[in-house]
């Protein structure tokens, strides 16, 4: 079945006020709810409650009980007037929800997860994103196994029951749609704080987890805060309710949801102190409790239409985090690693079977299309267009977008129309970002003619699945000329807006040979090929005043060269190690910054330049590269691991930087093949008082061929951290990414292990997720790793559809390897597809990647 974005319709009914009865236990838990619908036209058609997995024991219409009418999964109720009260019951049984969709159990609590279609799995309602109704909610459950009872909006009541048992209930005064209703119950306990917002309004904060992590809570907490007041000052968002609460779970489909005033994050995201979470851990959880609360506004207050809108609150939302996380410390480093994050998932997808416009126009199950392309590229999307209205105009179209649709569902157009009314802009060739997928291609070629230097300019966007011929986007470039004798600026930076499939720049007064910085700050999310030597790299990688710019030349001149060594089987290195050299040795750079600049693209980066993929090849011509740059750099590798390794921990940007050289630095040393690297980075994994040095040590063990400290660490990280799940996860993925020739039967030994599950979608992530990314192992040439893969999609796909159905796109990259290896790929993807009772998760994914 297919749902279709142009068979869009009104619902017939609204729900505008709804009251839920909830008698919590485990096994079974019972479920009344009281609807009030009103006929949103007129119409005869009877009211369609959606439903999934559920049986009405019970269901009235104006306190009159009617005989129960079903369709497929869906409750039917033929109504005769225009505005009815209509109450149902149903019993569901959360411990035995292993989907982690709807009310489930996990760790002795209860909770839920109700985006995109979970709330149709705890009761019957037209569980779609522009039915808005006012919630009351009432739950009941033991007291002594659940003291804690959350929902949505504000406490109003609460008392204990004879029976052992207590009640809570909560009242939601804002209407929303189902998937952003929430409950907890559970044995808990809350770091609490209150905010006061710029109009004096207390907010009471809680962050509430189990009583032995409470510690690990006030790295989210402060975030939280720091969040609060940077959407008051950058967005003009104030929060709208007296309590603001987030609760901690350790089984979880995605990173964290965004409920009205009761976030539930995966734990992944909450827990942090110095011993079980490395730097990327505390950015994340900051980056990530930013997004959840920024939903309030973008997602909660102003909702989506449909599922086809999913970037109207998603891009714009990781836009807005984005722009957290670059405030709190360095920009440019932030800027790189979201690059870096687009073109390791973002890029691929777009180029693959699964490839889809920021708005798609057809979905099998939504759950497949909460993705790195509505999500970062549809980023990318609100990024080009605050870009091209500039820093007022975008905040004057973003107040404008909160006013207009402040309590609606609105859709894309609608958020692009105020940018248009606002900037005073025509965005209509613009909106092809939102229609067309594919990633677009650029070529810049620059040629000096006497005093002047001519910019020729030309993109195109290549075809993806149902979607062969593509029309020319706006491309928002930013560039400027540096001359390539004396270093200096030739001209002021330019934004250019690229519209037509060709276009030409001239440059007046050029006095010498200019060098082309393009794309800076990444200003759109496009590939561009240039004609720019390895020395014009180099000189960028040095003197371009752009950072991002600076690290892209880097990058570029990486690429260059690895993909020549792969293709000619000669390499040349020699520039890479002098550009590495004056990054390495600049004294005016941010230590964070040239971490990130010198290294290596990833195996599966450079893939992504080769029209077929040779695994092997690449991996071969990459360690060549890195051991060269840790012989020739070997003495400056060794300084700047010596200068920060007796650091005590901080988590400030300073503190951040310098573990991040002190780890790549490690990392060259043993590239070197140093005699001493294992002792090294033993040493360093022993004497670590931070989880980011311990498990940067670790990785480098992993990957080494040093038995014995190999062993020693990877026995010594297991039985320290036995009982921490989270940070046994980091032991898993760690080894499923080792670049060893063994991995992939590493990777099955691991996956026998009896602390691996796929019950928990993080267990099942850290390995089966991390070792589909290892380029390498996960194609051994003999086939097993698609097999193995595969195997334990099917198996998880029994459990949970949504987390197997992520894990499924590796598999359909098929058509970039060689004729052996994409049959192999091929059968597996068949042997899926032909699986009885597969998932609609897994069907669709496995499906359109055989295409
Ligand atoms: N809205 C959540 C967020 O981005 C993600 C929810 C994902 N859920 C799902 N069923 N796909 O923060
Ligand atoms: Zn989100």
């Amino acid at each position: 079945r297919i749902t279709r974005r142009e068979d869009y319709r009104e619902p017939d009914w609204r729900v505008p006020e709804i009251e839920l009865d909830f008698q919590l236990d485990p096994a079974a838990t019972r479920v009344v709810a009281r609807l009030w619908v009103q006929r949103s036209s007129e119409h005869d058609r009877p009211l369609v409650l959606d439903g999934d997995g559920l049986t009405a024991s019970r269901v009235r219409v104006d306190g009159v009980e009617v005989p129960v009418e079903m369709d497929g999964p869906n409750l039917v109720v033929r109504l005769s007037g225009s505005a009815h009260l209509v109450e149902t019951e149903v019993e569901i049984a959360p411990e035995r929800n292993t989907q982690l969709q709807g009310l489930y159990a996990s760790n002795g609590m209860l909770c839920t997860q109700c985006e995109a279609e979970g709330f149709r799995r705890i009761t019957f309602f037209p569980d779609r994103p522009d039915v808005l109704s006012r919630y009351k909610v009432r739950m009941t459950a033991d007291k002594a196994r659940f003291p804690v009872l959350l929902s949505n909006g504000d406490p109003v009541g609460s008392g204990a029951l004879d029976d052992g048992r207590h009640w809570a209930e909560w009242h939601d005064p804002f209407p929303k749609p189902s998937y952003l209703f929430a409950l907890v119950a559970g044995d808990l306990v809350a770091n609490r704080s209150t905010f006061t917002t710029m109009n004096g309004r207390e907010v009471q904060l809680g962050i509430w987890v189990r009583a032995g992590d409470l510690e690990r809570t006030h790295h989210a907490l402060n975030a939280l805060e720091t969040s609060m007041r940077w959407d008051e000052q950058v967005y003009g968002r104030e929060y709208d309710l007296d309590v603001f609460n987030i609760v901690a779970v350790d089984d979880f489909n995605f990173g964290a949801m965004e409920n009205k005033g009761l976030n539930v994050f995966n734990s992944r995201y909450i827990l942090a102190d110095p011993d079980i979470a490395t730097d990327y851990d505390y950015d994340a959880i900051a980056a990530v409790v930013a997004h959840e609360y920024f939903h309030n506004w973008s997602g909660n207050r102003i909702t989506c239409r449909d599922w086809f809108q999913l970037s109207l609150k998603e891009g714009f939302t990781v836009f807005r985090d984005q722009g957290f996380s670059a405030d709190q410390g360095s920009a440019a480093v932030k800027r790189i690693e979201d690059v870096r994050g687009l073109r390791a998932s973002q890029f691929p997808e777009d180029a693959g079977p699964l490839a889809h416009p920021v708005r798609p126009d057809s979905y099998i199950e939504i759950s497949n299309f909460y993705t790195a392309t509505i999500y970062n590229k549809g980023a990318e999307v609100i990024r080009m267009m605050a870009t091209i209205l500039g820093p007022e105009k975008f905040r004057a179209a973003t107040d404008l977008y909160f006013e207009r649709f402040d309590g609606t569902a609105a859709t894309c157009e609608d958020f692009v129309r105020c940018m248009e009314d606002a900037g005073g802009t025509d965005l209509t060739q613009f909106r092809r970002w939102y229609s067309q997928a594919g990633t677009p291609r650029v070529t810049a070629s620059l040629k000096q003619e006497g005093g002047r230097a001519r910019l020729t300019l030309s993109q195109t966007v290549p075809p993806t699945p149902g979607q062969p011929d593509k029309q020319p986007m706006v491309l928002p470039l930013k560039l400027r000329l540096f001359g390539s004798v004396t270093g200096r600026p030739l001209c002021d930076e330019q934004l250019i807006q690229l519209r037509d499939p060709t276009a030409e720049i001239v440059f007046e007064s050029i006095p010498e040979p200019p060098v082309l910085s393009i794309n800076r700050g990444f200003s759109a999310p496009v590939v561009v090929d240039t004609n720019r030597s390895a020395r014009d790299l180099a000189f960028l990688s040095a003197h371009d005043d752009d950072p991002f710019a600076r690290y892209e030349a880097m990058q570029q001149l990486m690429l260059d060269t690895l993909v020549a060594s792969v293709t000619s089987g000669r390499p040349d290195h020699d520039a890479v190690i002098d550009a590495v050299r004056n990054t390495l040795t600049d004294p005016a750079l941010d230590p964070a910054f040239v971490a990130e600049a010198v290294l290596l693209p990833s195996d599966s980066f450079i893939g992504d330049q080769m029209a077929l993929v040779d695994p092997d090849a690449i991996f071969a011509a990459r360690e060549a590269l890195r051991r060269d740059l840790g012989r020739e750099h070997e003495a400056l590798w060794r300084s700047a691991h010596e200068a920060v390794r007796n650091n005590r921990f901080e988590y400030s940007p300073a503190g951040k930087g310098a573990r991040r050289i002190k780890n790549v630095s490690l990392g060259y040393i043993a590239a070197s093949g140093a005699r001493d690297a294992a002792d090294l980075a033993l040493a360093q994994f022993e004497a670590s008082d931070n989880m980011t040095d311990r498990q940067g040590a670790l990785g480098v063990l992993v990957s080494s061929t040093a038995t014995e400290q190999r062993a020693t660490a990877i026995d010594a990280f297991y039985r320290r951290y036995a009982d921490n799940a989270l940070v046994l996860d980091k032991w898993f993925q760690t080894q499923a990414l080792s670049s060893r020739d063994d991995t992939a039967q590493a990777v099955e030994a691991l996956a026998a292990h009896p602390a691996f599950t796929l019950a928990n979608p993080n267990r099942a992530r850290s390995l089966i997720g991390a070792f589909g990314v290892n380029q390498r192992a996960f194609h051994d040439v003999s086939g097993r790793g698609y097999r193995f893969l595969a195997d334990q999609l099917l198996a998880l796909d029994k459990l949970n559809p949504q987390t197997a159905a992520k894990l499924l796109p590796p598999l359909g990259r098929w058509k970039r390897f060689d004729a052996g290896r994409a049959a192999k790929m091929r059968a597996e993807l068949e042997r899926i597809v032909a699986t009885p009772g597969l998932s609609k998760d897994m069907f669709e994914q496995a499906s359109k990647s055989l295409d």
